[in-house]
């Protein structure tokens, strides 16, 4: 299988100290659209999805629910799955750091970089934050976190170190070669500052608490939760497995091709992961790409600010569809954006019921009245070029693949809209009134024009389909079409649908 032929994309693992909202099924939702899309075009994807469950502030959220810290595990873990089920995501595989896959992959990891010579005991007295698990350089005892303004704890105990500050010129090297490794280009200027202004040793072992993964042969540590969780992306696959079913899943798919998270965990992502990896001799992912934040009333949406929104509340009223179209759509794929309510429920009724619902409904039901169900011969006019079909497939396409969802879409849904014209310039009901009468010339037209209403229809379902799974399957069966997830939206060209074809009742 060559590289092309393969897409592994993933999305943060969660961390179960609360339930989902709707910041973390915004991620996994983009991660879903894109995985489909690489899907319908024929590559093989695996789509890796999970929770983060070690660390000190997962344990001291079991505390304060009085339950062991593997139980509430399982109990949020299984939040987050239930809702991504729900809601229709296509993940490959749901991992836990709590499983014995994951613990075995990160302790063969901590060795190779244990034998590689990485890794050293000394002393540390210095600031963490346990909300973000990251050792705060330049900020003193008693001086809140400058990543998320919570309080730091003091920690002074012996560790093991990671030598991160050897690989400072080897990751502004990689920055600079591979320009796209962090996108937007923002961020990546952002931790290419962060490296310049120079890299010190990281702990990676904590001592004074239990719930981690055991240090090998010194059981008295446990494993960073940064180790710990960013590991998953390789464990995942089956590295640290001796089964050749896991050997030959990782030679497939690693190095991953696309990382995505929000921008506030970049310097995880872009900095540790890739040190860890070059330290181990493992190939970098290709590209790690970070979005902005869902805000509420101006506020990052978070666990502990409490002004979350659910996206069960969303599905249930309105579907998985509407969901995933309005944070495609409105929100700027890499900046913040606020969700509210109102825009939802604007988006929902002219983009979806009355934009694309309404164009299926008009199409089905006039090749029901005009046309006895039957998709007609686009016979001596050719109305392709009155509406745009001809070159939105294109647009969309690049768009889509420069992760700029929103113009996609908008690149769309103005197809729909100059179809919605030619009908109502060529009145489709008159010519079936004049056809009646015998009129030859306009019963050409009309299903000419049925015909281009119906193509376009299936071209515009196609594209809409990573991010509108559920609603284009229905079109499709009613265009009388089968297997929606195998039609490559890179190929799509106008006169797929084939005249004589039978929709749907
Ligand atoms: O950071 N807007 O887990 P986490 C947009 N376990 N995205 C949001 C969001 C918001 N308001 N809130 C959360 C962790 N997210 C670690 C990751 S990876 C090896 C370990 C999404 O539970 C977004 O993707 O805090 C963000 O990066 C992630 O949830 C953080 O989830
Ligand atoms: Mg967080």
């Amino acid at each position: 299988m060559s590289d092309a032929d393969k897409f592994y994309i993933t999305t943060p693992i969660y961390y179960v100290n609360a339930r989902p909202h709707i910041g973390h099924a915004y991620t996994t939702l983009v991660c879903d659209a894109v995985a489909r899309y690489h899907r319908m075009c024929g590559e093989e994807v695996y789509f890796l999805t999970g929770t983060d469950e070690h660390g000190v502030n997962v344990e001291r959220s079991a505390v304060k629910q009085g339950k062991a810290p593997l139980a509430w595990s399982d109990e949020v873990s299984k939040t987050f799955r239930d809702l991504f089920d729900k809601m229709g995501i296509s993940y490959n595989d749901f991992i836990r750091t709590t499983e014995d896959r994951h613990k075995r992959g990160v302790q063969k990891l901590w060795r190779q970089l244990r034998d590689n010579g990485y890794i050293y005991k000394a002393n540390f007295t210095g600031q963490y934050c346990p909300s973000d698990n990251l050792y705060v350089d330049a900020v003193g005892a008693g001086e809140p976190c400058p990543l998320c303004g919570r309080a730091t704890e003091t920690v002074s105990e012996e560790n093991y170190f990671f030598k991160l500050s050897a690989f400072g010129d080897k990751l502004l090297d990689l920055y600079e070669k591979q320009p796209d490794f962090i996108t937007p280009e923002s961020r990546r200027n952002e931790v290419a500052s962060f490296v310049r202004s120079g890299l010190r040793d990281l702990s990676i072992s904590r001592s004074t608490f239990k719930w981690g993964v055991p240090v090998p042969d010194d059981p008295d540590h446990v494993v960073y939760v940064w180790l710990d969780a960013l590991s998953n992306y390789i464990t995942a696959l089956g590295y640290g497995s001796d089964d050749p079913k896991d050997i030959e899943r990782f030679n497939k798919f690693w190095p991953a091709d696309l990382h995505m998270m929000g921008k506030e965990i970049v310097r995880f992502h872009a900095v540790y992961w890739p040190a860890f990896l070059m330290a181990a001799g493992i190939p970098l992912p290709k590209q790690i790409i970070t979005h902005g934040w869902l805000l509420f009333e101006d506020n990052k949406m978070s666990k502990s600010r409490g002004n979350v929104v659910r996206a069960h509340t969303i599905i249930d009223t309105l579907g998985n569809d509407a969901l995933r179209y309005f944070l495609l759509r409105e929100i700027v794929f890499g900046q913040d954006g606020s969700f509210s309510f109102d825009a939802l429920v604007q988006r929902y009724d002219s983009d979806l019921a009355n934009g694309l619902g309404n164009l299926a409904s008009r199409t089905l039901t006039m090749i029901h009245k005009y046309c006895g169900g039957v998709i007609p011969t686009q016979q001596g006019y050719d109305y392709s070029q009155h509406t745009m079909a001809a070159i939105t497939p294109k647009e969309f396409t690049k768009y889509f693949e420069a992760f700029d969802f929103s113009q996609a879409l908008e690149k769309l849904w103005a197809l729909i809209r100059s179809v919605d014209r030619l009908i109502v310039e060529l009145k489709p009901w008159e010519l079936a009134a004049a056809a009646e009468k015998g009129d030859t010339t306009s019963r050409i037209k009309l299903d000419s024009v049925l015909y281009a209403t119906a193509e376009t229809l299936r071209i515009v379902t196609v594209l809409a389909h990573p991010v509108l799974p559920e609603s284009t399957k229905k079109i499709w069966l009613q265009l009388g079409l089968s297997n929606i997830e195998r039609v490559s939206p890179r190929t799509l060209q106008w006169g797929g649908l084939k005249p004589g074809t039978q929709i749907g009742e």
